[in-house]
């Protein structure tokens, strides 16, 4: 089996391709909706457009914002973007997913301080508002690298993970520590907040972590087994980081729903068969509103580094799934419309259109449009084309020379742990890199799926 390609030239050959495959996507034929702002308790978006978190592997070795982590902050501000979610920040040394992933600390809060101050001032002088930035606080766990070499950090055994990426017992985190990670994560919202963000997001999707605690189900003690178990690293560190709220600072979360595990080796939002079951999902996601009054959630679903497919549908990669991207695109969209469902009051936004290129304008419209999502994170469109905002708010559409090919370049530079951005677009700053990474890919395992 083979990549197919993205060969839609109209937006009805698209909608062809769906009714072919039996799924439905909401598209609008009008864009004027994700101009508009939304208000929700403290939190005001200029617009219905945000930048998703997307790792750049381009810090200092002590985790400070390098040049390169500035220029893409700053123009992604001038962009017109209502909000831009900043990439995982990691909270503890090792935790991190490289030497070259940005970790907040007491010492060097004051260089994330400047760089806050420089993408704000941006955003005023291009578009004449200040996007609504938001911090993703993370502990990569099963991921962490923190001298460029596996070394995870686990909540349970998971024999399919572990053909992509070894570990073993001594791997396990004890409860001690768990309850040490809530803390820190307090303590990112303090540091968070003085750095100048407008909120910080308690990640809990993409096998990190807290996702990966989330579907502890065989793990003994405080936090595996139940679901008030497993939910509990989430919740105490929410409550750990709200301590921290303020008029100017919220506390948020970024969601994953579903994992797309196989049956034996089942992850959150399945069933013991593999299924897709959304019922502790929503349970979560409406506890969180209800008793911990978290008022904004972003959806997202899967694992990028064993079903990339479920997390960013793409044509070209590693791998080839055994499922056409558009039931990928539809899986997620229709998960949002659940999650929504269940809590009208959160605002909630929707993740991963870039798939769709030229039409992700008309389909994150037609999304808010239907009530989907109150808004969307677009992630591969930005490194591609930083200014998708102010294209589709002032212009009316996308450009489609601009767009996304999901040639999951990114996807390689990331893992390869090299400054990462779109080859393809920007090919006098990030082919370099990916020349490199070129050399040095003869020496990963012919399975590694990072
Ligand atoms: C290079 C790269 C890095 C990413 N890093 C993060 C991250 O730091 N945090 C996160 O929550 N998601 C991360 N993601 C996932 C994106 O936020 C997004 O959910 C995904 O790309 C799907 O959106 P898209 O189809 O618009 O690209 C990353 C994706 C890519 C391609």
């Amino acid at each position: 089996m083979s990549h197919e390609k993205f060969h839609y030239k109209t937006l009805e050959e698209l909608l062809e391709k769906c009714r072919e495959l039996g799924i439905s996507l909401p598209f609008a034929y009008d864009t004027s909706i994700l101009a508009t702002p939304l208000e929700i308790s403290n939190i005001k978006l200029q617009n219905r457009l945000g930048i998703a978190p997307m790792e750049g592997a381009d810090s200092t070795e002590d985790g400070r914002p390098s040049e390169y982590t500035e220029a893409r902050y700053v123009r992604e501000a001038e962009g017109g973007a209502g909000l831009i979610w900043y990439e995982a920040i990691s909270i503890v040394e090792e935790g991190r997913s490289s030497k070259t992933q940005l970790l907040i600390t007491e010492d060097n809060v004051d260089s994330f301080k400047r760089l806050n101050e420089r993408v704000k001032e941006a955003g005023i002088r291009k578009n004449g508002f200040e996007p609504y930035l938001i911090m993703q606080s993370n502990h990569s766990g099963r991921y962490s690298n923190p001298d460029n070499k596996p070394a995870p950090l686990i909540a349970q055994r998971n024999k399919w993970l572990e053909t992509f990426r070894a570990a073993d017992d001594s791997c396990i985190v004890s409860d001690d520590y768990l309850k040490y990670i809530e803390e820190m994560t307090g303590k990112s919202a303090l540091l968070a907040k003085e750095a100048g963000f407008d909120a910080v997001d308690i990640k809990s999707c993409h096998g990190y972590l807290f996702q990966e605690v989330a579907s502890a189900y065989e793990r003994k003690g405080e936090y595996g087994g139940s679901y008030e178990n497993r939910t509990r690293l989430l919740k105490n560190s929410i409550k750990a980081a709200k301590a921290y709220e303020s008029p100017s600072f919220s506390v948020v979360s970024r969601i994953g729903i579903y994992d797309g595990y196989p049956a034996y080796s089942r992850g959150f939002g399945q069933a013991e068969d593999g299924a897709m079951d959304l019922s502790e999902p929503k349970r979560l996601v409406k506890e969180l509103h209800d008793e911990l009054g978290l008022t904004f959630v972003d959806i997202t679903m899967g694992n990028p580094y064993a079903t990339t497919h479920i997390v960013r549908p793409f044509d070209m990669g590693k791998y080839v799934p055994d499922e056409h991207p558009l039931i990928g695109v539809a899986r997620m969209i229709q998960g949002v419309k659940e999650i929504k469902e269940s809590v009208p009051d959160m605002a909630v936004y929707a993740s991963a259109p870039t798939y769709l290129r030229q039409y992700s304008d008309l389909y994150a419209a037609g999304a808010v449009a239907g009530n989907y999502a109150d808004g969307f994170l677009f992630g591969r469109m930005a490194f591609a084309d930083p200014d998708f905002p102010n294209e589709i708010i002032k212009e009316g559409r996308i450009n489609p020379k601009r767009v996304c090919l999901t040639c999951g370049k990114c996807g390689d530079l990331i893992r390869a742990h090299k400054p990462t951005g779109c080859v393809i677009r920007y090919p006098e700053t990030f082919l370099p890199f990916y020349r490199e990474f070129m050399v040095e890919k003869k020496d990963l395992p012919e399975n590694f799926r990072g």
